[in-house]
C-alpha cells in the first residue's frame, strides 16, 4: 500500500471467520468513502477459528479483488495500537441491528480512550445482511447447508471443505 499524504485511511477490523457479502458490502462502502482501506484479520488468541489467519486473508483477498484501494493485512495486538501504526483516521465497522450496539458502542470508546486519534465509523448493514453473520454461515456450512447466498462463490469451496462431514 502507497500512502499518499492527505489520504483518508480507513480501517476495518474483524474475525473474518469467514468473510460474508455482509462484510463485502461494508469493505466497499469504505472503500468509496475513504482513498484507502485496510481491512485487518484480528488475532484473539482467546478465540478458535475454524479458518487460520492466512486463510481468511486468503479468503478476504479473492473477495474484495475487484474494490480499488483495498489491502489485507493481519495483527495480533490492540486495534487502538494497529489504527496508531497505520495512522488510520477511522475505523469501520458495521451495524446489523440494537444487539448489536452495545458491543460496538463499548469497543469504540474502548478503542477512543486507548487512542484519541481511533475514531469510528459505523456502516448501517443492508436490510438484506442484517441476519448475516461469519456463526450462522459456519453454523450452516457444519449441517450441509447451502451457504450460497450468504458468501461469494469463491469461496464456496473453502468453507465446504472444512465443514465437510465424511460419510455426507
Ligand atoms: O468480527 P468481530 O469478531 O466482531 O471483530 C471483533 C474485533 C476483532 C474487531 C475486536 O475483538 C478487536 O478489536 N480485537 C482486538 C483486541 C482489542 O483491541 N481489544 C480492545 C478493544 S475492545
Amino acid at each position: 500500500m502507497v500512502v499518499v499524504a492527505n489520504q483518508k485511511i480507513a480501517v476495518c477490523p474483524g474475525s473474518f471467520d469467514p468473510i460474508t457479502w455482509g462484510h463485502v458490502d461494508i469493505i466497499r462502502r469504505a472503500a468509496a468513502m475513504f482513498d484507502q482501506v485496510i481491512v485487518v484479520v484480528m488475532i484473539n488468541s482467546g478465540k478458535h477459528p475454524s479458518f487460520t489467519a492466512q486463510e481468511r486473508v486468503e479468503m478476504i483477498k479473492r473477495c474484495t479483488k475487484d474494490i480499488a484501494h483495498v489491502t489485507v493485512d493481519v495483527y495480533e495486538g490492540l486495534l487502538a495500537e494497529y489504527v496508531r501504526l497505520k495512522k488510520a483516521h477511522a475505523i469501520v465497522r458495521g451495524l446489523r441491528a440494537v444487539s448489536d450496539f452495545e458491543y460496538e458502542f463499548q469497543m469504540a470508546l474502548t478503542n477512543k480512550k486507548l487512542n484519541q486519534d481511533a475514531e469510528t465509523v459505523f456502516f448501517t448493514t443492508r436490510a438484506e445482511n442484517m441476519y448475516l453473520s461469519s456463526s450462522i454461515v459456519r453454523s450452516i456450512a457444519s449441517m450441509n447447508g447451502d451457504i450460497s447466498d450468504f458468501v461469494p462463490a469463491c469461496i464456496h469451496d473453502d468453507i465446504k471443505k472444512r465443514f465437510s462431514k465424511k460419510g455426507s
